[in-house]
Order: C-alpha cells, then structure tokens, then sequence
C-alpha cells in the first residue's frame, strides 16, 4: 500500500464529475488500499477518488478507525429523510470547518470491488460522511453548502461537548 498525495482546492478535478468504474480489477482494489491508508494516515473519516487525482466514482468511508471501511463504487442514493446539520471539514481544505445541513438518513445503493451491488443504510454522522463523499463525486465540495464558518476556536467547543 503507499500514502498517495492529496489533492488541495482549487486544483480543478476537485470540481468534476467522476466517471462510472467500468472494470473491477487488480488496479482499482489497489487504488481502494490506497485511498484507505491515505484517509487514515491523513486522520480523515472519508476519502474520494478525485482527492487523490482520479476522476473516478470511488469512495472510502470510515468514521472510527478500525471500525471497518465502507467501500463504494458508483454509489446513488435510493432514499434520503430528516434533516442534520453538523460541522463538517474536508481533507482538500485544510483548516476550513462549516456547518452543513444533509439529510438525516439515507440508503445508498453502490457496488463493492469485485463489482457486486449492495444496499447500505446509515443515519447521523455516517450518513453526513457518505453524501459529503459522494458529492465529491460529482464534483460538489461542501463549501458550496456550508451555511455559517466556524473558527478553530468553536470547534473546539464542539469538541468538547
Ligand atoms: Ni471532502
């Protein structure tokens, strides 16, 4: 496995869609490894593809490390209810924190590395980490849905609580 480079805003792959995995081979379970030591090393609960330069549709999601990453290929949401808004941060974007509001829980349907499809559902944090993720993916970042930014301050009071 190697630490790949993370790609920073404005870096323009930031803002595209991703295209559709098409070949579930050696090439894209070595990118999934990657990407998952990259999260990890980088202490992030969420990594795309186009954060590591490759305009694909690949995710990692991992909110407590050790708790198993979730992998997902071309994923879409099924269903999405509620309403949650939360800090959120973002590896391209250091040092930049914001509150968004997502929806509270979805089912997301995505294809795993050996390209079979399945079902997930989440709620609360884990299903603010996967939409922020798959909104990577069509080049959406969460600045363009932060409502109010926080200091470093006040996340610290976050923190805490
Ligand atoms: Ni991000």
């Amino acid at each position: 496995m190697a630490i790949l480079p993370i790609v920073m805003f404005p870096e323009k792959i930031l803002k595209q869609k991703c295209d559709k995995i098409t070949s579930f081979d050696k090439k894209l379970a070595k990118l999934l490894n990657n990407m998952y030591e990259t999260m990890v090393e980088a202490d992030g609960v969420g990594l795309a593809a186009p954060q590591v330069g490759v305009k694909k549709q690949v995710a990692v999601v991992e909110i407590e490390e050790g708790s198993g990453a979730i992998e997902l290929i071309n994923p879409e949401v099924l269903e999405a209810e509620g309403e949650q808004t939360g800090v959120e941060g973002c590896l391209s974007f250091p040092d930049i924190y914001g509150e968004v509001s997502r929806p509270y829980r979805v089912k997301v349907r995505a294809q795993d590395r050996k390209g079979n499809f399945f079902e997930i559902e989440a709620e609360d944090f884990l299903a603010r980490a996967i939409q922020h993720e798959m909104d990577h993916l069509q080049g959406v970042l969460f600045t363009s849905k932060v409502s109010r930014y926080i200091t470093e301050e006040e996340l610290e009071r976050f923190e805490e609580k």
